[in-house]
């Protein structure tokens, strides 16, 4: 007999996270101004807004915090996490950096330039998330997204959705001038189409073409253990090979890497920029030591990098994944119980509701992912987060809002934090919305923006109000 799949880990420290009531809610949110980045921690019951940093640490790597060797130069903790770097992604050189996008900026300035060096320039890749985005747009420089077709189609099972589309790859790198595409970044998994996989074969095949044109090309691993997962799951040849095989051959194919150690890394901070070339490390080694600090640190404190080196470990293993892509498999089935349209397949970080066709009426200028954000915490305290318009932005040539094809709110699952009733409990409240649909017709207008990543701070108001 087959028994039931459980957690392989039991819970040895817990945190209280406390209720709020409805009334309490309506105050909290019109006082955040309905932006759910503006609500205190603690007036929020299940915390969805991020799996980044939000995970918790296991007994092993709370160990290694107490072994962090705290020494400016040359510390263990960073050759544990040499030694860990090189056995799971098989980079040879890397800088710790204190987080992902700190890797961005030291990447970004290195090959296109630390100023506004980037006219005429183009970053392609699938789907760039915001802040890979944000570098690239603030150097004046504009991400290509070439992620494959099927990722638009939110009730297509396609396996990798994370995919790039080849030909139309092809194109940019054919249609450019010679010296104007500075880097490629291929997304895994691909968090903006859907916490998606990119499948093997099309990493495989990116890489050729990069390789062809002479176009680097990095991987943002920030979820790559749960890429490397959904491999083994789903691409034909690949269900005997390990996880961690799978990986190494992942990153065989690229140049470097940037890391959000937040989500795969299994720690709460930190970051990681990795080369095979020790002639491009040394090219960003001075940008790495006048942004994050010295090569053997980073940014991060040595219990950091030693929590991050036992991280990687525990994150790339198969029983971990199972329960952590099943823990998210599962909220996906609960919410489609209850009628919730999400994109399929679920993704390996999260499950993204298809804000679009749950509130059809709320006009797309009116913010349709964020309307349901706020109308879920209202409902029963859980905070998602907004991927449509608000997180589009406005295009840097013509500061128009940017209309992305799908309205998403992404309920993103810390990793070993919740339990699976707090998923059942996350369902029943958006079953719950979602049975008032109707009766949801007006979203917000922005009342202040920040002239970049506007939806961290952007204050809003109902749109019918006066
Ligand atoms: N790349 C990807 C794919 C990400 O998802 C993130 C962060 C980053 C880079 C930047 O890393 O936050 O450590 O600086 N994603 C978080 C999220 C914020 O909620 O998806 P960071």
């Amino acid at each position: 007999m087959d028994f039931p799949f459980a957690e392989p880990y039991r819970i040895k420290t817990i945190e209280t996270i406390k209720r709020t009531t409805r009334e309490q809610r309506e105050r909290i949110i019109r006082e955040a101004r309905f932006n759910l980045f503006n609500i205190r921690a603690e007036e929020v019951y299940v915390d969805l807004l991020t799996d980044s940093g939000t995970g918790a640490m296991s007994s092993a790597q709370w160990a290694e915090m107490m072994l962090g060797d705290e020494s400016y130069a040359g510390a263990s903790s960073y050759y544990k996490l040499r030694d860990s770097v090189r056995e799971i992604l098989g980079f040879e050189y890397f800088f710790p950096t204190h987080q992902g996008r700190a890797a961005e900026n030291v990447l970004f300035s290195t090959l296109i330039g630390p100023g506004a060096e980037g006219r005429g320039k183009v970053v392609p890749g699938n789907a760039h998330f915001d802040t890979t985005k944000g570098h690239i747009e603030f150097r004046h420089a504009h991400a290509v997204d070439c992620t494959t077709a099927e990722s638009l189609d939110p009730r297509s099972d396609y396996p990798f959705k994370g995919n790039v589309d080849l030909a139309r790859l092809e194109s940019v790198l054919k249609g450019q001038p010679r010296g104007s595409i500075p880097v490629c970044i291929l997304t895994i998994t691909c968090n903006s189409s859907g916490g998606q996989p990119v499948s093997m074969a099309n990493i495989r095949a990116v890489s050729a073409l990069c390789r062809e044109h002479e176009v680097p090309l990095f991987i943002d691993a920030a979820r790559f253990a749960e890429n490397s997962y959904f491999i083994k799951k789903r691409e034909a040849g690949y269900a005997d090979r390990s996880v961690r095989e799978i990986a190494l051959e992942t990153f065989s194919y690229a140049d470097g890497c940037t890391m959000s150690s937040k989500k795969d890394g299994l720690v709460n901070i930190g970051g990681l920029l990795c080369f095979r070339s020790q002639e491009l490390m040394n090219r960003a080694m001075p940008f790495n030591i006048m942004y994050e600090g010295f090569n053997t640190y980073g940014g991060m404190a040595g219990r950091d990098l030693g929590a991050l080196s036992v991280g990687l470990r525990e994150a790339t293993e198969l029983d971990y994944l199972e329960s952590r892509i099943g823990q998210v498999a599962g909220l996906g089935r609960s919410l489609e119980g209850h009628g919730v349209p999400v994109l399929r397949p679920y993704g390996g970080h999260a499950i993204f509701v298809d804000a679009g066709a749950f509130l059809p009426r709320v006009p797309r200028e009116e913010f349709v992912a964020q309307t349901l954000g706020v109308e879920v915490y209202r409902e029963g305290g859980v905070r998602g987060v907004e991927i449509g318009a608000l997180l589009a932005d406005r295009d840097p040539d013509t500061r128009q809002n940017r209309f992305p094809p799908l309205e998403l709110l992404r309920l993103a699952i810390p990793r070993r934090t919740y339990t699976n009733d707090h998923m059942d409990y996350v369902a029943a409240v958006l079953g719950s919305v979602y049975e008032r649909r109707d009766r949801i017709t007006r979203g917000y207008r922005i009342t202040c923006e920040a002239p970049i990543m506007r939806h961290f701070t952007v204050a809003l108001e109902p749109a019918d109000k006066g």
